[in-house]
């Protein structure tokens, strides 16, 4: 009788124990959803994350950084457990980190590292390697001539992780007279609007001779090449880019971008949702890197980029159904 009733309590006690894990709250503030990479992200990251049971509440800074700062403010008020934050800038967050930590919050910073601040974990690409791939392709182009280099937005980290990588291959080219640097812009929140006007009046003080733009990202890329299309170089200058956005794999199709890097978002915004959960369930995720922010040694996941040009697009980007190949090839 006893070893039946032990067993039944056994039973009862197994039934009762938590088989789903707490629903965490998340609080995901991203830098500017009016590019178009940042709405993939959301929409995988949310989808994901929702699956998992977590509640989530989103909010965009529109690239502004005070606007960044008031959104986690507002996040910590609502009593979120994890914070899952894009930068606008990864230099400002210190003092509002802290406050977010003396409440038990989790901090994930995703894609972009935020410095000088205590994050529990790092989740993006390598950025660097993200920049040798543009490099390499642009040489592979071009391997000697007048290049223009257009950084990102000189507020994100990523940004000059991306020129670090580029100098790795650029630096002994440029040391050996192969390639003459005409010129050094940063675009301003990565608007393509602002790439614009920087490219015409670079085109402008160079009179239009210029072979090949370093381009960080598509949207930076389309800005560049709407000025060099005003000018009928579009399709002759050799230009590269990131993000695999759909005007993008367009342009590289009718010639007038010359790559792009595709980082598979899916991949990145899931990962970013089972650690946000794993982190508001007080565990720790897996790391494969780490970096160090200036206070810490972060505990990192970086993914593998993947350079794509006409040669491999349905290999890569349409294969994945990153993008539908209808959508590409219209
Ligand atoms: C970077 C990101 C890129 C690009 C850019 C503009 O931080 O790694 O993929 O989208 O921001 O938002």
């Amino acid at each position: 009788m006893k070893k039946i009733i032990t067993l039944i309590c056994a039973v009862l006690i197994s039934i009762s124990a938590p088989v789903f894990a707490k629903s965490v709250k998340i609080g995901m503030v991203i830098d500017d959803l009016r590019l178009e990479r940042w709405q993939k992200d959301r929409d995988i990251f949310v989808n994901t994350a929702e699956k998992l049971g977590a509640k989530i509440y989103v909010q965009s800074a529109n690239g502004n950084e005070q606007t960044q700062i008031s959104q986690i403010e507002n996040m910590i008020s609502r009593g979120v457990d994890v914070l899952v934050i894009i930068p606008t800038n990864g230099e400002v967050l210190s003092n509002v980190i802290k406050e977010a930590k003396r409440d038990g919050i989790k901090v994930l910073a995703y894609d972009r590292l935020i410095n000088n601040a205590d994050i529990d974990f790092y989740l993006s690409f390598d950025n660097e390697k993200v920049g040798e791939m543009q490099a390499k392709a642009l040489i592979a182009a071009k391997p000697t001539g007048r290049y223009f280099l257009m950084g990102g937005a000189p507020t994100d980290n990523n940004a000059k992780l991306f020129r670090q990588g580029q100098m790795n291959i650029l630096q002994s080219k440029i040391d050996s007279g192969d390639i003459e640097v005409v010129g050094d812009q940063w675009v301003d929140s990565w608007l393509a609007e602002n790439a614009l006007k920087i490219m015409e009046n670079a085109l402008t003080a160079n009179d239009n001779n210029i072979d090949v733009v370093v381009a960080s990202n598509d949207s930076t890329a389309g800005g560049a090449i709407q000025a060099l299309d005003a000018q009928g170089l579009a399709g002759k200058v050799i230009i590269s880019g990131q993000d695999a956005d759909l005007a993008a794999v367009r342009r590289i199709v009718d010639g007038t971008q010359t790559m792009t890097v595709y980082k598979p978002i899916v991949a990145l915004a899931q990962r970013a949702a089972e650690i946000a959960v794993v982190l508001g369930n007080d565990d720790t995720p897996r790391v494969n890197s780490k970096l160090n922010n200036g206070m810490k040694d972060v505990d990192a996941w970086l993914l593998e980029p993947i350079a794509v040009d006409a040669n491999n697009l349905k290999k890569t980007v349409i294969a994945d159904g990153f993008h539908a190949e209808k959508d590409v090839y219209q």
